[in-house]
């Protein structure tokens, strides 16, 4: 049988790797979109990497395609090229708050950007498969406690529209070109493998600097916010799962339970021996090791954003019927293997 061939955009971020990771397993061949830069970005993907370009000596690894979703002419050439019979595009500026200070890059590419790649696969080969990572920041501060596929979009901010805008290119060419395209609207997911200035990978690595006296504090912004945090890993088979259906359609990814921020700091405190304990409001707010009486957590109003979502909290209950999956990590086993991965990485000084 011949292999399947996928083009992954953004391989070398947190779900790119993982989902590189499991399409080798089901025996496709995988292209990796990697971004060209003055030094190595491929830490998370070095392991399955191919060192040569040919698909056949490929030998189970990631073939790397140099690429920028800045560029039509660039994506357009690779496609021409692999012919790919799916892509996963999960290449963005994906940092919220990243995004209000560079807006305008971050529409090119989170906007703009898939545009580009549904144009090249109307033009070059209409029958490849596109999956779009959405997500749960477009539903913004809304009205509904609980959002599914149905709640009413309100993005607030550069990222989340722009998002907003991917989302609707998809539906378009789906519905006026007769592609198959869908949208994985994924709330928060997380893994040792998240990018270092998330809010989860932050406080898990600032921690564990603190407990070892590398630094006194750990700054943090807005505490109270809550997000259904899932495990980044699952959310990738997922991906692959919603491409094999027989019709392109759109899905929220979610846990369905929510934690703060806060709740956060406590749990992977509590893995390392720490009991937080909060004192004080508002900036002066701190996070006291009550076992030491010492100030761990202070606040730093640099991590505010213009506009912060306060709450997410999906309801994913028809990717359930439609694949039969459910999510297996629970918020307090997700901290674990985040603590656990950390202490083991810092340990051998590497940075995912
Ligand atoms: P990530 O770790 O930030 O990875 C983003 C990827 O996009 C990286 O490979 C990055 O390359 C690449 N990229 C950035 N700018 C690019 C450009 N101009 N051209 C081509 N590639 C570019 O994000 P993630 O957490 O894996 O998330 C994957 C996708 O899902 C993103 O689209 C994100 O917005 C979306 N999403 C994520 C979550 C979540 O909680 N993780 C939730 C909802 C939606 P470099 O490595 O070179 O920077
Ligand atoms: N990053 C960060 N750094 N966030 C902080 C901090 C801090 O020091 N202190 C508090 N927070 C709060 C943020 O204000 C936000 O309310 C929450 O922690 C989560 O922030 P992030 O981890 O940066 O994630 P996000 O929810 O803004 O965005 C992530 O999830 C989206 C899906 O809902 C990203 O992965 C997006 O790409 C994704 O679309």
């Amino acid at each position: 049988m011949t292999k399947k061939r996928a083009l992954i955009i953004g391989i070398t971020g947190q779900d790119g790797s993982y989902l590189a990771e499991f399409l080798i397993k089901k025996n496709y061949i995988v292209h990796g979109m990697v971004r060209r830069s003055s030094m190595p970005n491929t830490q998370r993907i070095d392991h399955i990497l191919s060192t040569s370009r040919d698909e056949e000596s490929s030998n189970k690894k990631i073939i790397r395609e140099y690429g920028d979703l800045s560029s039509s002419e660039n994506i357009q050439n690779i496609i021409r090229r692999i012919k790919p019979d799916e892509i996963y595009n999960l290449g963005a500026q994906s940092h919220v708050k990243v995004s209000f200070e560079i807006p305008e890059y971050t529409y090119d590419i989170v906007a703009v950007g898939p545009l580009r790649v549904l144009e090249a696969i109307k033009n070059i080969k209409p029958n490849i498969k596109y999956l779009q990572a959405s997500s749960s920041e477009m539903f913004g501060n809304s009205e509904n406690n609980i959002q599914n596929e149905n709640t009413q979009f309100n993005p607030e901010s550069p990222y989340a529209s722009a998002k907003t805008l991917g989302y609707w290119t998809t539906r378009n060419y789906r519905d006026n070109f007769k592609i198959f395209a869908s949208n994985v609207i994924m709330f928060n997911h997380e893994s040792p493998r998240r990018g270092l200035n998330f809010v989860t990978k932050k406080i898990v690595r600032g921690l564990i600097e603190v407990k070892n006296k590398k630094r006194k504090y750990l700054y943090l912004g807005n505490l109270n916010a809550k997000r259904d945090w899932g495990y980044a890993k699952e959310y990738c088979e997922v991906m692959w799962k919603m491409l094999q259906l027989k019709k392109a359609d759109d899905f929220v990814i979610a846990t369905n339970t929510h934690y703060s921020v806060r709740d956060f700091v406590e749990a992977a405190g509590k893995e390392l021996n720490f009991e937080i304990i909060w004192k004080g409001k508002g900036t002066k707010e701190v996070g006291i090791d009550k076992k030491t009486n010492k100030t761990v957590i202070k606040i730093d109003p640099y991590y505010f954003r213009p506009n912060d979502v306060q709450s997410l909290l999906g309801d994913a209950s028809k990717l359930y019927k439609a694949i039969k999956w459910k999510p297996k990590t629970s918020f307090k086993k997700l901290v674990k293997i985040m603590v656990d991965k950390e202490i083991e990485l810092i340990k051998n000084n590497k940075i995912y």
